[in-house]
């Protein structure tokens, strides 16, 4: 993609604004910890791995405005900063990720003063995101082997450069294919109510010249049973020990069609997005978000005023229902639980 998803500064992160595309390519600039914080709760940024990204440099961003405080201001600002941070989205691990990986660094450089530990975070930040895109660049590798020469791929949301650093993860997949002469076709799921495969993910493929079309998300099913479909491919915001895969509302849905219809369903995540703590998918939070994402279109009521809604962003997939999660590390297959603890760090492919 010709632009830059985020832009790691020394007094700012600016943040494409994914609100605002395809109409507009604008950045927003988030020039203290507050404002990343917006960024993510407001969606100008989104997708686990850039949310995990954008959060780290919210870290640094954190320290720099508290450097000069004298240290017990310093540790309650801090601690603050951190909360805040880590309290605005609930359902992407790489969010917390981020901000583990920062204070690893906090930890590790405890004895150096103030202004040679913000330098050592501005670096830690750059290296995060520079680290993604050649994981998904890795993963994109692994994962075009097993779309077809004339590969139809159906996907789910935004996984793009746009969802990511740069690149992307199921995206990345289906860009690695293409660029491998591989003849594709995608067939990209709106993705109600906040259409990032409309906005994002058709936008980057246009934009990358690898033939698309856009589809309601309701449409699967009968490109399914006609045949159209050779292999679903989605990203993830979360995967629990067990294979149990938290991705945008909708994901469930088409992974049960897909076994419905006898359609390799594949999980295209880096390892940042593995909760190896969490045993299982149920134990994933699920974040609900305001109704009148479904209540309005543009400010504009579309339903009546009094009536109740559910509004989950997420839903989680069984991994009985995933053949394969691909990850910078080659692609994991079941048996999840043995086979996913083996890529723990300190596991046997770390
Ligand atoms: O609510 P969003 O837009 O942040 O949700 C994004 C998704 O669910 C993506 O599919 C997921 O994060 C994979 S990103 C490479």
């Amino acid at each position: 993609m010709k632009w830059d998803t985020m832009i790691l500064e020394e007094d700012c992160l600016k943040l494409l604004d994914q609100r605002k595309i395809p109409q507009k390519i604008e950045y927003f600039k988030a020039s203290d910890y507050r404002k990343v914080i917006f960024g993510i709760k407001e969606m100008v940024v989104r997708g686990a791995p850039a949310i995990g990204a954008a959060a780290a440099h919210g870290v640094y961003l954190a320290v720099r405005e508290f450097v000069d405080l004298e240290e017990k201001e310093f540790q309650i600002n801090f601690k603050k900063a951190l909360e805040e941070l880590g309290d605005s989205r609930p359902t992407a691990v790489n969010l917390i990720w981020g901000i583990r990986r920062m204070k690893k660094v906090m930890e590790a450089k405890k004895g150096l003063g103030r202004k040679d530990l913000l330098q050592e975070l501005f670096s830690e930040s750059q290296k995060i995101a520079k680290e993604d895109v050649e994981i998904n660049k890795k993963l994109g590798e692994h994962g075009q082997k097993i779309i077809p020469q004339n590969g139809r791929v159906l996907t789910h949301c935004n996984t793009g450069a746009l969802a990511t650093v740069g690149y992307g993860t199921a995206l990345g997949v289906i860009r690695a294919a293409h660029a491998k002469g591989k003849d594709i076709k995608v067939f990209v799921d709106e993705t109600r109510p906040r259409l990032q495969g409309a906005r994002l993910n058709a936008f980057e493929l246009l934009e990358e010249g690898i033939p698309a079309t856009l589809i309601v998300d309701s449409a699967a099913a009968v490109l399914m049973k006609k045949g159209e479909i050779d292999v679903v491919i989605v990203g993830a915001d979360r995967i629990a020990a067990n294979g149990d895969t938290a991705n945008k509302i909708g994901t469930f849905m088409l992974s049960q069609l897909a076994k419905h219809f006898h359609v390799p369903f594949y999980i295209a995540a880096p390892l940042s997005t593995i909760d190896f703590d969490l045993p299982q998918g149920e134990d994933i939070i699920i974040e609900e978000r305001d109704p009148r994402e479904i209540t309005h279109w543009e400010g504009n009521p579309i339903a009546p005023e009094k009536i109740e809604v559910f509004n989950p962003a997420f839903d989680v997939t069984p991994s009985e229902n995933i053949k394969g999660i691909i990850t910078e590390k080659g692609i994991i297959k079941a048996p999840f639980k043995e086979n996913i603890s083996r890529m723990k760090p300190g596991g046997d492919y770390s």
